[in-house]
């Protein structure tokens, strides 16, 4: 573990932490002291990847069973957090899920697949911040929201990934301002993030464009996203903000 652990003695909850990015965020939080327990939907073998990958860094890390399309396992989440910590200083809400739909095929976006989308990525979220609020409020916490360059630029893997991102961006500011001043909320908005599932899930046209197009002359990759998260927990002024991490893409510059 770092010598200078700025994160030692807190507590952070990552979702999706079975996933590539949830995975880098989890390792940087526990890296810098923070005991970090992910969650997981299905894929219990890659959370215990992670949970490896922190332990044999010297990190602390648990998980939970999550899945977050459902309120009540919302619930069961943070009251786990509750009775096991009994505070909570971190909420990462990284989990999402996607599927590539093109967006001029509007028959392919049916409304069962709608409802998915929106539900894990924007309704959940919100339902982890309110049930996580009273934890959070105690100790000055902080919420960062793992959004996409999607959610700026129509763009990514679908218009209701899309849209969901657009949603949780303003949602960064909403609960920025229904949680001040104990809680400070901002969001990270990846664009392509090399080597991900789901990056690979994206149609080919849209991968290969961004990458044609990032300024800097590549994209992101997951330790970019992991190392803003760990920038903006460590801020004690900054919230409602949601910063693009993207290798430039003149279209998501707004
Ligand atoms: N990768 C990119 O290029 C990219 C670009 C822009 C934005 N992002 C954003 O970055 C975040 C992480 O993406 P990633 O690349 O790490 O994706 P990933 O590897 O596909 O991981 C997604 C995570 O979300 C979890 N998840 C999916 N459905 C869930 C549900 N219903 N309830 C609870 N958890 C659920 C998955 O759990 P299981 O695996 O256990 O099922 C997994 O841990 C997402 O918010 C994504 O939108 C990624």
């Amino acid at each position: 573990m770092n010598e200078s652990a700025s994160l030692k003695g807190k507590i952070s909850v990552v979702t999706g932490g079975s996933g590539d990015i949830g995975r880098a965020i989890a390792k940087r939080l526990a890296l810098e002291g923070s005991d970090v327990l992910i969650t997981y939907a299905g894929a219990e073998d890659r959370a215990e990847v992670t949970l490896k990958e922190i332990r044999d860094a010297g990190g602390s890390a648990h998980s939970f069973k999550l899945d977050q399309r459902d309120p009540k396992d919302i619930e069961n989440t943070i009251d786990y957090v509750r009775n096991e910590f009994g505070s909570l200083d971190i909420l990462v809400n990284n989990a999402a899920w996607n599927i590539g739909i093109p967006f001029p095929e509007l028959e392919q976006l049916t409304p069962d697949i709608w409802d998915r989308v929106l539900e894990t990525n924007l309704r959940a979220p919100f339902l982890l911040a309110r049930a996580a609020a009273s934890l959070l409020k105690i100790g000055g916490g902080h919420i960062v929201n793992i959004s996409s360059a999607g959610g700026i630029a129509p763009g990514s893997s679908s218009i209701a990934y899309s849209s969901s991102k657009a949603g949780l961006n303003h949602l960064t500011r909403c609960l920025a301002v229904a949680m001040a001043p104990d809680v400070a909320v901002n969001c990270v908005a990846p664009g392509l993030v090399e080597d991900t599932r789901m990056a690979n899930r994206l149609p080919k046209a849209v991968s290969e464009g961004s990458k044609r197009q990032a300024i800097l002359g590549k994209v992101g990759q997951v330790e970019d996203i992991a190392e803003q998260v760990l920038t903006f927990v460590t801020s004690s002024s900054v919230t409602g903000q949601t910063i693009v991490i993207d290798g430039g893409l003149p279209a998501a510059m707004r």
